[in-house]
């Protein structure tokens, strides 16, 4: 497994590739978990080349946000992904990535970057499109595997493909999740014993939404929002930063509940602000 930090290197090894050989790149930010590896091994599978990259994003923070102390394990990361058979690791430094000269950024614009988690983290949305076109300039790959978890960051990035014309095909995976329904994430370890047991509540809030939404509420998508709110009330150690419902691809808010809606929501535990969302389809 090559482990590579500048992006020559990284374009000295790509054309070391046979021409026709596919790759696929998996973008994350390290820390991994069964999630990351899940976009690794399904990497693995359709590909002739699996690139990971390991990049804690700093343009992606908000100034109040966690990038210091976010998790970082680098040694185990490289062993767990030299384990998964990827072929190149690429973790390159803040300084390779945005030198003092860097002034382009991708800015997307709407409700899909200011809504929900956009208004919760401004400038978010745009860190991120910028580094993944970045990452896809640099390693240029056919495939690029994201998780639903993000569920807006998917419709970003879906949204950075289609109307920047790139040439990667986009696989989205289910979100892994812990025994007691608990999304995966790297920020799960900010947790106490008791933050993880409370941190359950922001899945248990979407299924009481999803069992809204089946049995049927009679004030519609604010009836489902309403339950779930009152759930992660339930829950001390929480704290509700939104619940929504909206349309998994434009992120408008539903008026009538109808399927696909995509229930969200964002809360802190303790130190650790998490998010989750249900896809609801259509039968
Ligand atoms: P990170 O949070 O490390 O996640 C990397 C990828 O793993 C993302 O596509 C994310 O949706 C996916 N993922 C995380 N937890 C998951 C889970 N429980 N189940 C399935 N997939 C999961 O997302 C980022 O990094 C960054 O924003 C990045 C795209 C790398 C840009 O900096």
């Amino acid at each position: 497994m090559d482990i590579i930090t500048t992006v020559r290197e990284m374009r000295r090894l790509r054309s070391s590739w046979p021409a026709l050989s596919s790759v696929g790149l998996v973008p994350t930010m390290g820390y991994l978990h069964e999630g990351h590896l899940s976009l690794v091994r399904r990497a693995r599978a359709e590909n002739d080349k699996v690139v990971v990259s390991i990049f804690v994003n700093p343009i992606q923070f908000g100034a109040h946000e966690d990038l210091e102390r976010y998790p970082r394990d680098l040694p185990r990361d490289l062993h767990l992904l030299e384990e998964s058979g990827v072929d190149a690791v690429l973790v390159p430094t803040a300084s390779e990535m945005y030198p003092p000269t860097f002034i382009t950024y991708v800015e997307p614009s709407g409700p899909l970057s200011s809504e929900a988690e956009g208004a919760s983290r401004p400038g978010h949305f745009r860190g991120v499109a910028t580094v993944v076109l970045k990452l896809f300039n640099i390693v240029q790959p056919q495939r690029a595997y994201f998780g639903q978890k993000d569920a807006q960051q998917v419709a970003v990035i879906k949204a950075l493909v289609a109307d920047l014309n790139l040439p990667v095909e986009l696989s989205i995976m289910p979100t892994v999740r812990e025994p007691d329904g608990l999304a995966m994430s790297s920020r799960n370890s900010y947790l106490s014993p008791e933050g993880r047991r409370a941190a359950t509540v922001l899945y248990r809030a979407l299924l009481a939404g999803k069992a809204a939404c089946e049995q049927g509420v009679s004030d519609g998508p604010a009836g489902v929002i309403r339950v779930m709110r009152d759930v992660v009330a339930s829950e001390p150690l929480a704290r509700l930063e939104y619940a929504d419902v909206r349309d998994p691809e434009t992120f408008q808010p539903l008026e009538t509940l109808r399927a696909p809606a995509l229930l969200l929501i964002a809360a802190f535990v303790e130190a650790a602000r998490l998010i989750d969302n249900i896809l609801l389809r259509p039968d």
